[in-house]
């Protein structure tokens, strides 16, 4: 399968290399077509990287990541073209945390919106899931990094897109994936970043993750009603 990987940054470059260690055909976008890091990433990676513009990427993709800038995300997947985009999955790992008063990073969006939101209702036509925001690049793509059980979280509209980007998922070696639901559910693992970078700045590192680890007292619905149904 083809898959365009739009960001030319570390997630970028390490999806892209996890991508194509599994066999897929991987083209990265910049705004430019001849990006620098892009270049040795396609030299690195070898047989089945390529790179081009955002736009190059996006035509090429039959799966799409975004991996830009969250503040510039939008700006980014209009460079690469809403009819570049339709019908596709369009995987959004991408944060809108702005650095510019220095550390801790606020977010720009939050409360009552996501990007994940924001970039479902830019490009109707595109199935949005947005996942591994809340883990550093390489657990991303190696979740094994991180010791024992521990959970990546799933939003979006479309139930086909969310099942192809689980299967990725589980190729990276994702074994608990939770689906919170829409694409709306994205607002929690985005304003999941305010706890995340004050772990990261407290352990001075960014490897580690969560498990969200359930009382027996609180089952999840499906659970539920069976257990109703045998009192
Ligand atoms: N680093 C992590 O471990 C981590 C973990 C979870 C989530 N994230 C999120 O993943 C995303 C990517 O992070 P990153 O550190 O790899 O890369 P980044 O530096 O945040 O973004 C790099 C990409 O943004 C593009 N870009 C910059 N300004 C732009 C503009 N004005 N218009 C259009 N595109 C623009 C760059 O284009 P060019 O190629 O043309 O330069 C480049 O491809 C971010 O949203 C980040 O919050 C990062």
């Amino acid at each position: 399968m083809k898959i365009g990987v739009l960001g030319t940054g570390t997630v970028g470059i390490t999806l892209g290399t996890k991508l194509v260690e599994l066999g897929y055909q991987v083209k990265m976008g910049s705004r430019t077509p001849d990006n620098e890091k892009a270049a040795e990433w396609v030299k690195r990676a070898g047989e089945g990287a390529s790179q081009g513009t955002f736009a190059d990427a996006a035509s090429f993709g039959e799966v799409l990541f975004n991996c830009t800038g969250g503040g510039v995300s939008i700006e980014a997947l209009k460079l690469a073209g809403a009819q570049n985009l339709k019908g596709k999955t369009l995987v959004d790992v991408a944060n809108t945390l702005d650095f510019s008063k220095g550390m801790p990073p606020t977010l720009t969006v939050l409360n009552t919106d996501s990007l994940g939101e924001q970039i479902q209702r830019e490009f109707p036509e595109a199935k949005v899931v947005k996942t591994l925001n809340t883990v550093a690049a390489p657990i991303m793509v190696d979740p094994k990094l991180v010791q024992g059980d521990h959970d990546v979280f799933m939003s979006g509209d479309d139930p086909q897109a969310k099942g192809q980007v689980q299967r990725i998922l589980r190729e990276f070696g994702w074994r608990n994936v939770i689906d919170l639901g829409d694409i709306s559910t994205a607002r929690g693992t985005e304003m999941w970043l305010a706890l995340w970078v004050r772990l990261m700045m407290g352990f001075q590192s960014p490897m580690f993750n969560v498990h969200i680890q359930r009382s027996l007292d609180a089952p999840d619905p499906a659970t539920a009603s069976r257990l109703r149904g045998q009192r």
